[in-house]
């Protein structure tokens, strides 16, 4: 199965696409993740921490490449942060088919309470949050024990130009797949398992 995932800032796509690759055996592909493993990468325009750190979106040609390279190795997969604007819908579609388009919804308050609560494993990736989804041992990751960190974009003024430059960028590519017809909208609140049971309702079917 082709899937994508589509949401605002901290509506949980990571945390639900994590789960969704495990349980249907999907590559998860998310050009977030990549992008910060290739932080400080050169390229012609400029680093994507320049980008990132603001919270503006990393240039198309950079993120397309990675969306391509990473779609040839998977069969079926989870997409995840991309696409952001119209214009990487229509690369997508050069490259790809979608049998399914999901959007999480959450309140935009809501939104900022899971981003600038959220905290990572610098090792292993995995995302908690301090008073939603805590590791049993406090800043301890669960899975591998290493010290959890915060991401450098999850501080609150990036986190509402991140807001911002959604509305104005993404918000089009959510119009695009509901007057395509494929979009499926998901209630992004209450509990991960509750939002994952809705979700792989849909799959299942
Ligand atoms: P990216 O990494 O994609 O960030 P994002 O879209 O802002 O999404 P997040 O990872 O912040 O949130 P999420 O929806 O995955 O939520 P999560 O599951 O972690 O992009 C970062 C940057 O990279 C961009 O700003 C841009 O610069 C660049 N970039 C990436 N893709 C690009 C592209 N295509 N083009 C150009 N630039 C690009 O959950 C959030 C928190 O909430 C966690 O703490 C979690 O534990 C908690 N939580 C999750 N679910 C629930 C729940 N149901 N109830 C309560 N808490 C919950
Ligand atoms: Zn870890």
């Amino acid at each position: 199965e082709h899937v994508l995932l589509l949401g605002p800032p901290g509506a949980g796509k990571g945390t639900q696409s994590k789960r969704l690759a495990a349980e249907f055996d999907l590559e998860h592909v998310t050009t977030g993740d990549a992008l910060r493993e290739n932080k400080h990468m050169e390229t012609e325009h400029g680093t994507p921490a320049s980008y990132m750190d603001e919270g503006e979106l990393v240039p198309d040609p950079v993120v397309n490449e990675i969306v391509e390279t990473a779609l040839e190795d998977a069969d079926g997969y989870v997409l995840d942060g991309y696409p952001r604007n119209l214009s990487q819908v229509e690369y997508l579609d050069s490259v790809t088919d979608l049998d399914y388009v999901f959007y999480l919804d959450v309140d935009e308050e809501e939104l900022v309470r899971r981003l600038t609560g959220r905290r990572v494993c610098p090792d292993c990736g995995a995302t908690y949050h301090v008073e939603f989804n805590q590791p049993e041992e406090e800043g301890v990751c669960d899975e591998c024990g290493a010290e959890l960190t915060q991401r450098d974009d999850d501080t609150e003024e990036t986190v509402r130009e991140r807001l911002r430059v959604y509305h104005e960028n993404t918000e089009p590519v959510v119009e695009h797949y509901r007057e395509e017809g494929t979009l499926v909208e998901i209630e992004g609140e209450g509990t991960p398992d509750d939002v994952f049971d809705r979700l792989a309702s849909e799959l299942r079917e």
